[in-house]
This record gives structure tokens, sequence and C-alpha cells, in this order.
């Protein structure tokens, strides 16, 4: 019995969409994190597609998570083609993971080879502070269901794909490299993403912590998956809002993540366009 593959084929139809509003074609897509929400600032932008436009399109309900696709160019001279999401969906919004990796899935499709992810996340190893900047080199994903569920597109990968190398080891030395050249301290560490939308107790960050995670998040680990499923090189930067729960001796808000995270914007916007610059020039975005 042939299966029917609605995930593959909403994807394909929102292609078709996207591609019916602009010819660009992206070297590297960007998700933008909280704290990261005006990068576009940075960016001559070409084109530009809401959420909204795209019939069935995730949209996020979040407070302040403003929800399109730009498209333009980035980095020092503002030279790099890239495709931007500003604003994510999550999966404790209720979305399918086939839901919440589509506009991954599409900025692959419009040409992007090199997927920068980035979030807001609780710091939890010891030397880890709120206001760091951490770049993720491994992640675990154990906590939500695979974005792989279900029958598998066959045009975009195998049904099996490996992950032993999630983050890419050479755009991690340019992120390494941009970091330095900038004076930015970026610590290193290993992203755990738990379903969310409650924040963690006390007892469950000591979990994550004896199992190697070094933050946690409710995001991004789901969007590695389906992207290195579809063979993109992949890098990410988690900016530590807080220290997780029961390592602060606060209480988490929102709010408070949001206030932090915008704080520290200009630190992290120089640090996504000097990585831009850097992967652009080392001549690894494909042809
Ligand atoms: N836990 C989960 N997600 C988060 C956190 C946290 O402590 N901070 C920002 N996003």
């Amino acid at each position: 019995m042939l299966v029917k593959n609605e995930a593959a084929e909403k994807l394909w139809k929102c292609y078709d969409y996207m591609r019916s509003r602009t010819d660009f074609v992206p070297k590297i897509a960007l998700v933008l994190g909280s704290g990261l929400g005006d990068y576009a600032k940075n960016i001559q932008v070409e084109a530009e597609i809401d959420y909204h436009e795209i019939e069935g399109f995730p949209v996020s309900t979040i407070a302040g998570h403003k929800g399109r696709f730009i498209f333009g160019y980035a980095g020092d001279e503002k030279k790099v083609p890239v495709v931007c999401m500003q604003g994510r969906v999550h999966y404790y919004e209720g979305y399918e993971m086939s839901d919440v990796v589509l506009p991954i899935r599409l900025m692959k499709l419009m040409g992007a080879q090199v997927l920068l992810l980035t979030n807001a996340a609780g710091g939890i190893r010891d030397g880890f502070a709120a206001g760091d900047l951490m770049l993720i080199t491994d992640q675990i994903s154990s906590f939500v269901p695979s974005p792989l569920n279900g029958a598998n597109i066959e045009g975009l990968g195998v049904r099996f794909p490996d992950m032993s190398e999630i983050y890419d080891k050479k755009l991690r030395q340019l992120m390494i490299e941009a970091a330095d050249s900038l004076g930015i301290v970026l610590k290193q560490g290993v992203y755990v993403q738990m379903q969310g939308p409650n924040y963690e107790s006390p007892a469950e960050v000591a979990m994550c912590r004896i199992i190697g995670a070094d933050a946690v998040g409710m995001s991004t680990a789901c969007e590695a998956v389906a992207a290195n499923h579809m063979g993109m090189k992949i890098a990410g930067i988690s900016f530590l809002s807080n220290l997780a729960c029961g390592i602060s001796k606060t209480p988490l808000s929102h709010k408070e993540v949001q206030e932090r995270a915008d704080a520290a914007a200009p630190r992290f916007q120089k640090l996504v366009t000097a990585s831009i610059q850097k992967i652009w020039d080392a001549g690894i975005c494909g042809s």
C-alpha cells in the first residue's frame, strides 16, 4: 500500500507558493531566536513573505514572536544571500513536529545549504552565567518526538540518517574565530530540547546535567535533526538568558527571558553577522 505523505504534499505546496513570490536563492538560512528578532535591520532586504500568507503554514501564537521569511543580503558588506526566519513555531504550541520543521525544510528547498540556528536557553553547566553565548557542540532531542516520524520524505533524505556530527565542525571553528575577532566570549556545550511550555523543575534540570546537557531550551534540536536529514551544514548558538531552574536563585519568567535577550541583542547580532561573513568567505555554502 502506498502511504500518502501529507507532510511532503504540504511542503511542496508551500514551496511552490514561496517560489511564486520570489526567485531569490539564499545560501545561508538563519533562524532568529529571542534577542535577534530585529536582525532584519542588518540585512539588505530583497523580499519578505509573512507566514500568514503561506497556506497551511504554522503560525506562532507567542506574544513578541513575529512571523515572516526575510530574503536578502547579510554579512559585513551585505553581500551574502540569506533567508531568515523571523520567528519560529514551537512544538509546545500544539503543532505536529512535521509542521514545526516545515520552515527549515522550505529554506533548504529554496537553496540554503548552511543553517545557523539561534535560541534563548537556560544555562546548566557550572561556570555558565546568564548573559553568556554558547556555541552548540551537540544536542539531546530525546524528550521530543523526532520530526522524521512517519513516512520518510524520500526527496529530502534517507530513512535512517546518521547524527554523528549534527553541528558541523568546520562551521564551529569559524564561529569561534568570528567571536575571537570581536572579543566576544563564546562558551561551548550540549543543548537539550525539552517540550515546554513550562520551564523545567529543579529535578529535571538535575537530570539534564547528569545526562550531559549544558543548556536547556524548547526549540532548535528538532530543527537540527530535520536539517541534518537533508544534509545541511548546521551551526547553533544559544543565548543563555538565565540559569536553569534550581541553579537560578529566582523563579523564571518569559518576560525576563525576553528582556535579557533583547539587552544582549547588539552582541549577538555582531556575532551572527561576522559568522555569516566567515562562513561565506570559507566557501562552504555550496555552488
Ligand atoms: N528552560 C527552557 N527554555 C528556556 C529557558 C530555560 O531555562 N530559558 C530560555 N528558554
